[in-house]
């Protein structure tokens, strides 16, 4: 593993690693993600493996632009609408799959769609330019844990699993893309993300949520229901801390640990969000308690990871690293 900044040369490089069916962790303007290429069964086997994700949990594919995703999914007027909109940016679109697309069954858990996004990240963008192939890139975190948004969250977690880390600087959304399934006659909200809900709406008339998570059979499958998680527990909507707690506060506070936004502003929280619970995520402490956190914008996103984050966690799962 090494961490180098991006350049023109290094972005040639990753392109060239990637091209070679190997893993390269890039900067997106939500969160890092691990890239391989998505129409290699090997390399998306091992993007699975170093994350120790589970293979029934698909990937996001990134390109450079609609255009590059023609033959891999079919795209109707909804998602030229929303790309004309949106992209590139923190929006993912899951498509129904077409039939010449060449992305591995396993990137997309053999569902009959494919999750697509053009970010907006001049690292990302270039890089993607740079390379004939379409990228498989879930966030760069170990599976379950807190998503990386510097260089050294992905060196932190991921160590040596990976041929690569560019280091494009902190990333200044901070959460991830918000993902929409347009395969259906409604379009349905599966993961809260960096583009508003009340943006989606506004563009597309009505947007449906997509119902509480099942246990068997989520219809993200990322919607899992502990996720995000730092290794202490979590308390939510806290006013302030109790004895032992590090209290992460929003809005203008005096006891507070670390403040995601004394401004109460919420792309500024969205952004400090991930780097705020790992630093307070040791042995200071013994909970993380976060203040409340408006249930609008990005506030849906915020809350949404803060509730996986405070989740019970899977049993016998040790979460320390
Ligand atoms: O911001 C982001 O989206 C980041 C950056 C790196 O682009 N990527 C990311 O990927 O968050 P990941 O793998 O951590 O999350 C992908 C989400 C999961 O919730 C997954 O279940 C969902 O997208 N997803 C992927 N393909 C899908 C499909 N075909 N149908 C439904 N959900 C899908
Ligand atoms: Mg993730």
């Amino acid at each position: 593993m090494s961490i180098v900044p991006a350049t023109a040369a290094t972005i040639a490089d990753a392109a060239a690693l990637l091209s070679a069916g190997k893993l390269v962790a890039f900067p997106t303007e939500t969160v890092y993600g691990l890239g391989g290429d998505a129409a290699d069964d090997n390399a998306v086997a091992a993007i699975f493996a170093a994350k120790g994700r589970p293979t029934f949990n698909p990937l996001i594919v990134h390109g450079p632009g609609l255009s590059s995703f023609e033959t891999s999914v079919v795209i109707d007027d909804r998602a030229r609408l929303l790309a004309s909109l949106f992209w590139p940016g923190p929006l993912t679109m899951v498509l129904p799959r077409h039939a010449k697309s060449t992305v591995s069954l396993l990137a997309s858990a053999g569902l009959d769609s494919i999750a697509v996004r053009v970010p907006s990240h001049p690292v990302a963008l270039a890089l993607l330019r740079a390379t004939s192939v379409l990228v498989a890139g879930p966030s760069a975190n170990p599976s379950g844990r807190i998503s990386p948004t510097t260089a050294q969250h992905v060196a932190d977690g991921l160590a040596d699993r990976v041929a690569m880390i560019l280091d494009g600087g902190p990333c200044a959304v901070g959460v991830e893309s918000t993902v929409i399934d347009l395969c259906g006659r409604r379009p349905t909200l599966l993961r809260p993300g960096g583009i508003t809900l009340e943006a989606l709406r506004d563009a597309l008339g009505s947007v449906d949520i997509a119902g509480p998570v099942q246990p068997d059979g989520p219809r993200s499958p990322g919607m899992l229901s502990s996720h995000y998680a730092p290794a202490l527990p979590v308390r939510l909507n806290a006013r302030d801390a109790k004895p032992g707690e590090a209290l992460l506060a929003f809005g203008p506070h005096d006891g507070a640990a670390l403040n995601l936004s004394p401004s109460a502003d919420l792309a500024e929280a969205a952004a400090n969000l991930f780097a705020m619970l790992r630093a307070l995520d040791d042995a200071r402490y013994q909970a993380i308690a976060v203040a409340p956190i408006p249930e609008s914008g990005l506030g849906l996103a915020i809350n949404d990871r803060l509730r996986r984050a405070a989740a019970p966690r899977p049993s016998g799962k040790t979460l320390l690293p």
